[in-house]
């Protein structure tokens, strides 16, 4: 929803008001005067008005409610959710102007999320034909169509969808036949789900650190870490970033090891025009409701070899031999992808562009706003011919010993912006205490001192703009968030 839906000039008609209602399912507009608010006309104000006489085409100005409640947009966001009730479902936010900013409401409370979904295509249309048609498994033509525009947009041999981002690392590992005794060389900063399909693979986890330039897995620490037992190196392009494949691909030739890509975040990533995912043997990407673009759940694999793209697809479908119902060859696991799914991912795929464009754009917002107006922040370095996904605008604070991120997070919050620490170093984290490490302070760095802010492919120029000021406000000003004077900007 945005605030354009919800404001009607007054000079405008009873019918505009009504058609913008309708729309907005909110059951009332405010009413401005240019940006400046005058008050709000319900559904119920016009209601009243008609049966009292009035016409349909009679000026907005003639009926609405100028006593109404409105917020200044800097109040504390419990003042917000005490004044959010049933009677005053939606509130406008003003500034000292009384020019309407913002809007609060009780499904929203003012939070801007850190990334939602658009389901702005054919995803209903989609869906419902999978309903109409009882194609709701996984079985369907959206399956086989997400399963191309996968391949088609990496530039891939062989795609297969399967249910999560997760289950196609998993898949990946054991069709490749990775599992104990082997050892998986893995990033310090990633996911958990990276770990978590190794460990459920039966293998050995080694968890190395990452640069510092990029966040992604040191180049030297993969050399330095390679035994007998390495099987696999499984690169992670962190916050879509590349890492660098050409150099871990020399490394696995030279060694004779397998490299699985997760490419989760990292859709529409490349070196040189070539889709990540596609240097590796086998890719992995998921589709879970933050990502690039959704499913809801999903996840997709692609390989360079048939062969190992044959045993992944008889792996994901319980292992029952092609050909030979509820015949096993081999131990297999449910890992399909629904038609339902599916279909939302086609819908999406025909925005994918579109997305990315934005992305893009929202990046370069943050960039003009917050990073080249202050000296608060680095970003990751994405290098010449290298593209990103721009999947989440994430930064560190250069000066760790000043600024408190998680301070800072606490005071986005009130102020109903959603934002999230970087991912914990996996080191770190109970579920995979024991296993080897080669550390040297770096993955720590970032992950105590990254933020990552909202990066909805709905938010326009203003939006980041009004973040991007609050933020740096918050830095200015906000005792909480110091532990010595500002002297940065
Ligand atoms: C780097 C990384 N790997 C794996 C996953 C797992 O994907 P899914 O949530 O679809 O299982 C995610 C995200 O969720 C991720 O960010």
């Amino acid at each position: 929803m945005k605030l354009e839906d919800l404001c009607i000039n007054y000079n405008k008609s009873i019918r505009d008001a009504l058609i913008m209602i309708d729309n907005n399912a909110h059951g009332i507009v405010f009413v401005v005067d240019g940006y400046k608010l005058l008050g709000v006309v319900s559904d119920g104000d016009i209601r009243r008005a008609i049966i009292s006489g009035k016409s349909i085409s009679s000026e907005v100005a003639d009926i609405y409610n100028k006593q109404c409640k409105f917020l200044n947009h800097n109040v504390p966001i419990e003042v917000i959710q005490a004044t959010l009730s049933k009677r005053y479902k939606i509130i406008p936010l003003v500034d000292d102007n009384k020019k309407v900013v913002d809007f609060a409401s009780i499904h929203r409370l003012h939070q801007t999320p850190v990334l939602e979904p658009l389901l702005g295509g054919n995803e209903l249309e989609y869906v419902t034909d999978c309903v109409k048609t009882n194609w709701i498994s996984s079985q369907g033509k959206y399956v086989i169509q997400f399963e191309e525009e996968v391949k088609k947009y990496t530039n891939s041999s062989y795609a297969l969808a399967v249910s999560n981002g997760t289950v196609a690392l998993h898949l990946a590992l054991v069709s490749l036949g990775i599992g104990e005794g082997d050892e998986v060389i893995v990033p310090d900063i990633t996911f958990g789900a990276t770990l978590n399909a190794v460990i459920l693979a039966g293998a050995q986890p080694v968890i190395v650190d990452v640069e510092r330039k990029t966040w992604n897995i040191s180049i030297d620490l993969i050399n330095k870490n390679i035994t007998p037992n390495t099987k696999a190196i499984m690169p992670v392009h962190i916050y879509g970033i590349p890492c660098n494949m050409p150099e871990i691909m020399n490394i696995a030739k030279k060694h004779d090891l397998y490299v699985i890509e997760d490419c989760a975040e990292a859709l529409g990533s490349s070196i040189k025009g070539k889709h990540v995912g596609t240097f590796g043997d086998v890719g992995t990407f998921s589709f879970f409701g933050n990502k690039v673009i959704t499913c809801g759940e999903g996840g997709a694999l692609i390989f360079r070899d048939e062969d190992i793209y044959n045993r992944a697809k008889v792996m994901r479908d319980h292992g029952m031999t092609p050909g030979k119902r509820y015949w096993h060859d081999v131990v297999g696991f449910n890992y399909r992808l629904t038609n339902l799914q599916a279909a939302i991912g086609c819908a999406q795929f025909e925005q994918l562009d579109k997305f990315r464009t934005k992305r893009k754009q929202i990046f370069s917002w943050y960039d003009k706003y917050l990073l080249d107006t202050t000296s608060f922040f680095d970003s990751q370095v994405l290098d010449a011919n290298y593209e990103s996904s721009y999947w989440l605008y994430t930064v560190t604070m250069k000066d760790k010993k000043t600024i408190d991120r998680d301070g800072l997070i606490n005071r986005l919050s009130k102020l109903g912006i959603d934002s999230r620490p970087i991912f914990y170093p996996m080191s770190k984290m109970p579920a995979f205490r024991g296993y080897r490490t080669d550390l040297n302070g770096e993955s720590e760095l970032i992950s105590t001192t990254g933020i990552s802010l909202p990066t909805s492919v709905y938010l326009t120029e203003s939006d980041i703009n009004r973040i991007s000021n609050e933020i740096i406000d918050a830095l200015k000003s906000s005792k909480e968030i110091h532990r010595v004077i500002n002297e940065n900007m």
